[in-house]
């Protein structure tokens, strides 16, 4: 049987597709390819199509019946946090409709588990020390929103009796597992900062005046790698138990200042790191930190790679033009 990986050919995406080859499993890759690289993707069959429009429905179904498609990974969606701020509409329609698309299309071929790609997102700007997957909902922009419907969607889908869903919670994602799947979207930290350092410009840090050890906001790093693995584990969960939907939180479980991932990778490159401290970013909470016993307990997953790991993968992936020995 078939995997469907929606955004295989993105960032966390490639590094599923890469895994489940590696142990023989056939792949169907669904992607629009305006953020994936078809290069990715190594010899998965690759439909390149829109998920948000209704009229994709009828053509996945069909490649999804062709291949016998049983179990999806749904990673597809629109994930910056700004662009959600400023076009709602799209965002909803982009990871909302997309997956009511997919959702769709398994039930018009009997594919009936799910694997959703959710965020820590969805915990807003949370203060408890550690976040477990039963603290507050309350997202603080429509990509959070966006999540946290989706998870109700695939929820509901699995009452109804449609499929056996799980929602993954990624807290922050970074590193690479092999150095051509590195991150090359430079919207979070590691990558903004690896992108000044190697264009010779300072690190900026928004605010160090926060209620935590060194001022700044604090992050549970956690490895692209690690993460892909999570993403197996809970394919293997569903295929066992007959569990309607559960949500579990996919990080380490410690917390790492943005002062101290700036220092770290001024290390790991040998580059220049003293940071530029500006105003504080609004919106951002000052510390979101993942409790992961429930995943630990219930799919038997937990996170590998410890920060310096994390750090030097993404600096071996970055492009060699600007990486190392550049
Ligand atoms: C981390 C910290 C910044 C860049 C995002 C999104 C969402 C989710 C997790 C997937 C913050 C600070 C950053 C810089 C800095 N992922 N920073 N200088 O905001 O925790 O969450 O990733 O769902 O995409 O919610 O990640 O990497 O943007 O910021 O000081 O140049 O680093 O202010 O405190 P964030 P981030």
């Amino acid at each position: 049987m078939t995997v469907l990986v929606t955004g295989g050919a993105g960032y966390i995406g490639a590094h599923v597709v890469r895994l489940l080859r590696g142990t023989g499993r056939d792949v169907l890759v669904a992607d629009d390819l305006s953020a994936g690289d078809a290069a990715r993707i190594g010899d998965a069959v690759l439909l390149e199509i829109d998920l948000a429009d209704s009229r994709s429905v009828r053509p996945l179904a069909a490649a999804m019946k062709r291949a016998r498609v049983r179990e999806v990974i749904h990673f597809a969606a629109r994930k910056r946090v700004d662009e959600s701020v400023a076009r709602p509409v799209w965002y909803y329609r982009q990871n909302i409709g997309g997956l009511a698309n997919v959702i769709a299309a398994m039930r018009a071929t009997g594919a009936d588990r799910l694997v959703f790609s959710s965020s820590a997102a969805v915990y807003g700007a949370t203060t408890l020390p550690l976040v477990s997957e039963d603290a507050p909902t309350e997202p603080a922009n429509p990509y959070g929103e966006t999540k946290l419907a989706g998870e109700w969607l695939v929820r509901d889908a699995a009452v109804a009796g449609f499929l056996r869903g799980v929602a993954l919670r990624y807290f922050n994602v970074a590193g690479s597992g092999w150095p051509d799947l590195g991150d090359p979207g430079v919207l979070n930290l590691v990558t903004m900062v690896l992108d000044r350092l190697t264009r010779g410009e300072r690190p900026r840090v928004f605010g160090i005046d926060y209620p935590t050890p060194d001022g700044s906001c604090v992050r549970d790093y956690v490895h692209v790698l690690d993460l892909a693995r999570a993403h197996i584990a809970a394919l293997d969960a569903l295929d066992r138990e007959q569990a309607g939907f559960d949500v579990f939180n996919v990080g380490t479980g410690r917390g790492a200042s943005v002062l101290e991932v700036v220092a770290r990778l001024g290390q790991v490159t040998g580059l220049d790191a003293t940071p530029m401290i500006e105003a504080r970013r609004p919106g951002d909470p000052p510390s979101v930190v993942a409790s992961v016993d429930r995943i630990e307990a219930e799919l038997g997953w937990r996170a590998e790679a410890d920060l310096d790991e994390i750090l030097r993968s993404a600096w071996r992936a970055w492009p060699a033009s600007a990486g190392p020995g550049s």
